[in-house]
């Protein structure tokens, strides 16, 4: 049975972050790496899109612990948890999904996000990725760690079989349920030049993880 996104996580939420960081292949590498990347400028400011518990912010907070960040979410469990986590950080959080939330302009010098997107069509993300750039200041960038397809065949597989469970389950179009429908990484890439980012690098591999860079 597919369960709707924010309800998926919250009830993982025991265990959450040892289950990434033991089961997902190098997660101890790519997510210091990941930190490792963004601004290292003490008050930087950073948006993380789907920060979930904030992996990826407990190692940039040991670099740059006077960082701004703004974390956006749909589990409110793991939101919370995030909260009670860092309580002496500059952290402002909204639950919600990135899709309909406004990011504002010109505000953060890196928006990040770490293992979320791979749930989305590369037509979802051409809007959010324009308003991740119109969010970025004129330095800013993108830092993009997921995981991704290896073949356009697991690509189309994986969303022919979400599309075959969401109708077998009668789910509304309108709201979003788990299950996992990486892009490749050269559909990722069009999607964000397609969104105005002038260059997209890959920063690193592991496995089908990768960590990519669209400058703004
Ligand atoms: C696998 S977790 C990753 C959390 C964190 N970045 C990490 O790597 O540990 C994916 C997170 O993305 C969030 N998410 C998925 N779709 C979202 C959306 N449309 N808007 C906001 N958050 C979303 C989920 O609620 C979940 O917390």
């Amino acid at each position: 049975m597919l369960e709707k996104m924010g309800e998926f996580f919250d009830a993982r939420l025991d265990g959450y972050e040892a289950h990434q960081l033991d089961t997902i292949d190098s997660a101890r590498e790519f997510y210091p790496f990941t930190a490792g990347c963004l601004p290292q400028k003490p008050g930087s400011c950073i948006l993380d899109l789907g920060c979930g518990t904030g992996l990826e912010l407990g190692y940039y907070f040991e670099k740059v612990p006077t960082a701004k960040v703004t974390g956006i979410d749909l589990a409110a469990g793991m939101l919370n948890a995030l909260r009670e986590k860092f309580p002496d950080k500059s952290l402002t959080l909204v639950e919600g999904s990135y899709f309909d939330i406004p990011l504002g302009e010109n505000v953060y010098d890196a928006v990040v996000s770490v293992e979320s997107l791979h749930h989305f069509t590369k037509e979802e993300k051409v809007p959010l990725y324009e308003k991740v750039r119109a969010a970025l200041k004129s330095e800013g960038y993108f830092i993009l760690t997921d995981y991704f397809a290896l073949s356009e065949e697991e690509e189309r597989l994986r969303r022919t079989e979400l599309v075959r469970l969401r109708k077998e389950q009668n789910l509304r179009d309108d709201e979003f349920y788990h299950y996992d429908t990486p892009l490749t990484v050269e559909h990722e890439t069009e999607a964000l030049l397609c969104a105005g980012f002038s260059k997209v690098t890959v920063l690193n591999q592991w496995g089908p993880t990768y960590t990519l860079k669209a400058t703004r």
